[in-house]
């Protein structure tokens, strides 16, 4: 019987091509050109009319066996294709938990800042407050008003950086209106003291600017910290037991402080305050060039004339002001050779902080 083999025949074919169809697309495919509504099978059924009709009832039958056959063998090889095509997904997101963790190197405060930081600290300690003033400033500011006579060395366009180019006007000396990179952050004590009565307490760190060329002691731009304290009754007792508190605090309590007479235009008495040698003790070794001491900043008790440019009463109020470099404090704490490490930014010093 000429159907009946065509039917099995046609059984075979698409029991075959289910069972090679390699992913839920093909054996879609596969279903549409035998089950659906064209395909070979149904054309059969279709054309059962056409037979003798004691053939139909027996094709018929076989033909639907056949079709309920395909039907299931499509639907199991849908759950087999489908169960794959799953776990190829959880293979290819899997998260192997025993992996280590990608190592983030969480930033930190640069050495300079620390330092900063950390004498502010000292000084907040003893009640002052952090005041903040310009880094490009007025000349009146830097120098003027700080009593820097006209002819000072440090206002020379060849110390000072000035915004106007003051290099071929030989006979262009700067005035006070003038605008320059503050070469200290002493100029912050008189804005200070134009907009606050006493009592002052006051801290104030900041970058300065001197037309040096970097060495191992000097740098172009720095950080500078300066203290201002007026009030009633300060002596140069007040002035020596702060710094003496302040070096002990920074470099630890086995230190010695020592004051030397010095000269600064907006203080008087001046003096450099010196601490004692945290390699030799005071003996005298190479790293102090054999002195036994170091020297740490600037000092003084504040110029009445200064106090008469921010009309601050000098029979009243007196008081005293100070200054340092941070990058040389760091220095000096930490035993760096050459200021321009600090600023350089090569990790490998820098983590070391
Ligand atoms: N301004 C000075 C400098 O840059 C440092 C200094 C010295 C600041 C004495 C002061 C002071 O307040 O009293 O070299």
């Amino acid at each position: 019987m000429g159907v009946a083999e065509d039917l099995s025949s046609l059984r075979d074919e698409a029991l075959d091509s289910v069972a090679s169809a390699n992913d839920l697309t093909a054996l879609e495919a596969v279903r549409v050109a035998f089950l659906g509504k064209r395909g070979s099978l149904t054309s059969v059924l279709r054309g059962l009319g056409a037979l003798a009709p004691q053939d139909r009832p027996v094709i018929g039958q076989l033909a639907n066996q056949i079709r309920e056959e395909l039907e299931k063998a499509i639907a199991t090889r849908r759950d087999e294709l489908a169960s794959q095509a799953l776990a190829a997904r959880l293979q290819a997101e899997s998260v192997d938990v025993t992996l280590p963790g990608r190592k983030r190197s969480p930033g930190k405060q640069h050495l300079i800042h620390q330092i900063v930081d950390e004498i502010t600290a000292v000084f907040v300690g003893l009640g002052y407050c952090v005041a903040e003033g310009p880094e490009v400033e007025l000349e009146y500011y830097n120098f003027t008003a700080l009593n820097h006579p006209p002819e000072h060395p440090a206002r020379a366009a060849t110390d000072t950086f000035y915004v106007r180019d003051l290099s071929d006007e030989a006979s262009n000396v700067p005035g006070e209106c003038d605008v320059l990179l503050r070469t200290h952050t002493s100029p912050v004590q008189v804005r200070v003291m134009e907009r606050q009565a006493p009592p002052i307490y006051v801290l104030v760190p900041g970058k300065v600017y001197r037309r040096d060329v970097a060495d191992p002691s000097h740098l172009p731009r720095f950080t500078q910290i300066e203290g201002l304290v007026v009030d009633e009754g300060i002596t140069f007792g007040d002035l020596k037991g702060t710094l003496e508190h302040f070096v002990r605090e920074v470099f630890g309590s086995t230190r010695r402080v020592r004051l030397r007479p010095h000269f600064f235009p907006f203080t008087e008495p001046s003096a450099e305050v010196d601490v004692s040698c945290g390699i030799c003790g005071g003996e005298g070794c190479r790293s102090c060039g054999g002195e036994g001491w170091l020297e740490v900043l600037g000092c003084g008790m504040v110029d009445p004339n200064v106090f008469s440019y921010v009309g601050i009463d000098p029979e009243r109020y007196s008081g005293f002001a100070f200054g340092m470099g941070a990058e040389r404090i760091a220095a000096l704490k930490y035993g760096v050779p050459d200021l321009r490490l600090l600023v350089e930014g090569d990790m490998r010093f820098l983590r070391q902080f």
